[in-house]
């Protein structure tokens, strides 16, 4: 069967209304809020703001001095207070907070009491420690409790967190560290991943080693690895905890504190550190979780099944989910340990509800085929979502049919690291559904299809998508670099204009449709990857002498990373070559970035000014064909590429 392509979809015209006992209930059931919010978008988000608990109430809703925003201003509250202590106030701390369940099997559940006190006994170990306000604090762990915990009790104090990915390695570590100055490390001895223990805390020792800003390291016991612990710096968790009071007053923020640091790829070599504060991001990721998955606190069992180690995992496992009273299933693994159908069994005994994953897995699960979901008692499950990547139909109405059993909203939800929270989005209660599209800006959010020249298109037409209008969780700057923050996004149409970096379409209709990055960053599996880091990850192996990387579509993962390499002298290459320096990425970034393919080639091709052709290196990935190479500085080299390219696609 061939794929539809949008343009076929266009046409056939597959729609999904919401089912009607879904619209019945729905906790935005009215079209009328899109209306609403367009007659006052400040008064819409205050609306929500209202729903969390201030300290102190703000003076001014909206400063905007374009590019720069604060919200809220001089209004004071603290997250944790908010996700934590409001609820046990308010008589649910035996609610459960988060069913935790091991790649191993193992189970823990934390209610919201529960998780208040473990934040509080750690949140005054920090303090003991000598973390205080303000303080930067790196944190290296797998999807176990501590993790929630550890960015909660940084919340509690005031300090600010910055989460690395587990699957990171000892040097991408070692640059968050370094930028953000982080003096603190919060890891583990091991984390499990498909049966076998990664090394994390070898992998931090390793980094500590390379930077010497660390001056305090809390190791978690999760594995039983062998650690060595280097005396005054490193301290076991169940050691600084013990004896810990379970009370710790919540430290007053200003809504426009510093809540969190979060690195994500850009398209230099260099990681930007997003920075997100407290009061508007607290209220957009609460209001987006509360409304995008029709969340019904009393009843919903919840999964996210991101790593909180990327932002989805911060606005959609902790923060947005913990803000609404939800009760989550949190879960440490991969989705084929021990078996294929681990998802499945986790919706079946848990009795999942709303479940939020991205593209990559679901056209993996339709893969390993319908009869494993098909083998478990899915019914439980009433709404379902998509994140990371566009998803193309034939997976949306996979998911629809066989996780879903056809009754349940799909909603794509389109969003950002710098945008902290979902911006296009269906509401399942309302929004007709076309598999494929995220349909269109959530209430209070405008965004914009522009074309080069910034101006909007028509329906039916494509361009750049931009948001025209300041939001409550937009990113405040990037870390120690205001000047790239304004050049990256708020550059290229004006500085009232926010350059998203997508590609999108408008359908007759005028919905939206993503089409992916514009820019040189590439999106494997859902995660962000400069093709400058591969780049630099390359050269930096002393056989190479240039590099150039990019992006070719995947049936699997969306985009995979195809690497074109030159070898320094006469040396040649070969496949055991290929694969160390697959594994060199792998060690200076991370396995997300291990390049699917190496070509080896004498030389790059290059403009006569010595730029690298990359626009013609992903053609020759892609296999399409080449336009006029003539102007080239070297245009015989595009056939020998070729010739090579061609030949590994056929020995594959
Ligand atoms: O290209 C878009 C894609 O992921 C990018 C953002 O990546 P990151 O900051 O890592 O955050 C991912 C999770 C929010 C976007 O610029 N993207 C994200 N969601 C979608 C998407 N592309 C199409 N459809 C989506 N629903």
């Amino acid at each position: 069967m061939t794929e539809p392509t949008i343009e076929n979809l266009l046409r056939e015209g597959r729609t999904f209304p919401p089912p009607e006992d879904f619209a019945a209930r729905a906790t935005i059931p009215d079209e009328g809020v899109y209306q609403q919010a367009e007659d006052d978008w400040q008064g819409w988000w205050v609306s929500h703001a209202e729903r969390l608990r201030w300290l102190r109430p703000w003076d001014t809703v909206l400063e905007w001095d374009a590019p720069h925003a604060k919200w809220f201003t001089g209004g004071q509250l603290n997250v944790s207070d908010n996700c934590l202590d409001r609820h046990v106030d308010e008589g649910h701390g035996d609610q459960v907070a988060y069913h935790w369940e091991g790649e191993d099997g193992s189970r823990r559940t934390l209610t919201y009491r529960d998780l208040l006190e473990e934040t509080c006994r750690f949140a005054n170990a920090l303090k003991s420690l000598g973390v205080g306000k303000g303080d930067r604090v790196a944190i290296y762990l797998p999807m176990i409790p501590e993790l929630p915990v550890a960015m909660l009790a940084c919340a509690r104090i005031g300090a600010i967190h910055s989460v690395v990915f587990a699957g990171f390695s000892a040097q991408s570590l070692v640059d968050r560290i370094d930028d953000a100055d982080a003096q603190v490390v919060i890891t583990a001895d091991g984390a499990y991943r498909k049966g076998n223990v990664i090394p994390l805390k070898a992998n931090a020792d390793t980094a500590m080693a390379d930077t010497h800003r660390v001056r305090t390291c809390v190791v978690v016991r999760r594995t039983g690895e062998d650690v060595v612990l280097r005396d005054e710096r490193d301290h076991w968790y169940h050691d600084v905890v013990e004896g810990q009071s379970t009370e710790c007053p919540p430290e007053p923020m200003h809504a426009e504190d510093v809540l969190y640091i979060l690195y994500t790829s850009g398209t230099t070599g260099k990681p930007k550190g997003i920075v997100h504060t407290t009061g508007g991001y607290l209220t957009q990721v609460a209001a987006t979780h509360r409304m995008v998955f029709d969340l019904k606190p009393d009843t919903d069992v919840y999964w996210c099944a991101a790593d909180i180690g990327w932002v989805t995992g911060h606005s959609y496992i902790v923060y947005g989910p913990l803000a609404n009273r939800t009760t989550s299933v949190l879960y440490e693994g991969a989705p084929d340990h021990p078996a294929r159908d681990r998802f499945w069994s986790i919706v079946e005994d848990y009795g999942v509800t709303i479940l939020y994953t991205a593209p990559t897995a679901i056209r993996t699960f339709m893969k390993w085929g319908p009869d494993l979901p098909g083998a478990h008692d899915l019914s439980s499950l009433r709404l379902l979502g998509s994140v990371g990547e566009p998803i193309n139909p034939e997976a949306w109405v996979w998911y629809h049919q066989y996780i879903g059993g056809g009754r349940c909203p799909v909603v794509d939800t389109w969003w950002q690291t710098e945008t902290g929270a979902i911006m296009i989005s269906p509401l399942p209660g309302i929004t007709t559904l076309k598999p494929g599209s995220a349909m269109r800006p959530l209430p209070g959010i405008k965004a914009v299809v522009v074309d080069q020249a910034g101006d909007p298109v028509p329906p039916g037409g494509g361009g750049y998508l931009t948001l025209q209008r300041p939001w409550p969780s937009m990113l405040r700057t990037i870390w120690g670099d205001d000047d790239r923050y304004v050049s990256t996004y708020w550059s290229r149409f004006g500085n009232e204009v926010y350059f998203a970096g997508d590609g999108a379409k408008l359908d007759d209709d005028g919905h939206v449709w993503l089409l992916g990055r514009v820019d040189d960053v590439m999106n494997v599996s859902g995660h962000r990857i400069s093709t400058t880091e591969v780049e630099s990850a390359l050269v930096d192996h002393h056989a190479v002498a240039e590099a150039a990387v990019t992006g070719r579509s995947d049936a699997m993962t969306g985009q995979a990373i195809a690497a074109f390499v030159s070898l320094k002298g006469d040396r040649q290459g070969d496949e055991a070559l290929a694969a160390e320096l697959r594994e060199h990425v792998a060690n200076r970034i991370g396995k997300i970035a291990r390049p699917a393919n190496i070509l080896f080639t004498d030389d790059l091709p290059k403009t006569r000014s010595g730029k690298i052709m990359r626009r013609l290196l992903r053609d020759i990935a892609e296999g399409r064909e080449l336009g006029d190479v003539t102007t080239l500085a070297n245009a015989d080299i595009v056939s020998q590429i070729q010739a090579r390219s061609t030949a590994a696609a056929a020995s594959e």
